[in-house]
């Protein structure tokens, strides 16, 4: 059984150990941080789970990015990730609670495309997320094009090409 609470309850410092534990220490180099560079993750989006003990098992992360079209014009997505469960901890449903705890919290009434950088396998076959419609979306860095995701209410209004990064006018408050 998990608990899930606001990410923002949680010291910073457990936080980025259970990143370090999940994804190593290099972490930081990953396409997936330039993707949300100098934004904030979004605090009402974003979640930690505790087990029985109410120790932190799993985070999810929520952030502001942008597809920017070839015309230049920013469109506003949710970027989903880091999702990461202790790796003594996984495939015991801690994932799949954070995933369901950021995907009910979105406006069903206006919930923006949201993206990320992970397995379709896992990604798609739980929660509807697919490589379709990104085959011409590009990131700051490298990725593996078939692990480029969104998920989206209505397909159509996605952009067919654009570079991903941190939605700044968000950061600006514009
Ligand atoms: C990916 C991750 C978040 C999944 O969380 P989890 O708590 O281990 O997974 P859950 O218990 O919620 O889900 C288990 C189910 O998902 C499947 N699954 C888990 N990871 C998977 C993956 N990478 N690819 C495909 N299926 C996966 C399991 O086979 C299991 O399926 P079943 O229900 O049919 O038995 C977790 O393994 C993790 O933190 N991994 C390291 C960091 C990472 O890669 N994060 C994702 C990129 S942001």
């Amino acid at each position: 059984m998990s608990t899930i609470v606001p990410l923002a309850n949680i010291d910073p410092a457990l936080v980025e150990e259970l990143l370090d534990r999940a994804f190593g220490p290099d972490r930081h180099a990953r396409t997936a941080y330039r993707m949300r560079e100098g934004v904030e993750w979004l605090p009402r989006l974003s979640f930690a789970a505790l087990d029985d003990d109410d120790y932190l098992v799993g985070t999810i992360q929520l952030w502001p990015v942008a597809l920017t079209d070839p015309e230049g014009r920013a469109h506003p997505m949710l970027m989903v990730g880091p999702v990461a469960v202790m790796p003594e901890r996984q495939q015991e449903g801690f994932g799949k609670a954070l995933m369901l705890a950021a995907l009910r919290a979105l406006d069903p009434k206006a919930a923006l495309p949201q993206v990320l950088i992970g397995d379709a396998d896992y990604y798609g076959r739980f929660f509807g997320f697919s490589a379709d419609h990104t085959g011409e979306w590009y990131c700051p860095g490298p990725f593996e094009r078939d692990r480029l995701l969104v998920r989206c209410d209505n397909p159509a209004i996605l952009p067919p090409k654009g570079m991903i990064g941190p939605w700044l006018g968000a950061a600006s408050g514009n």
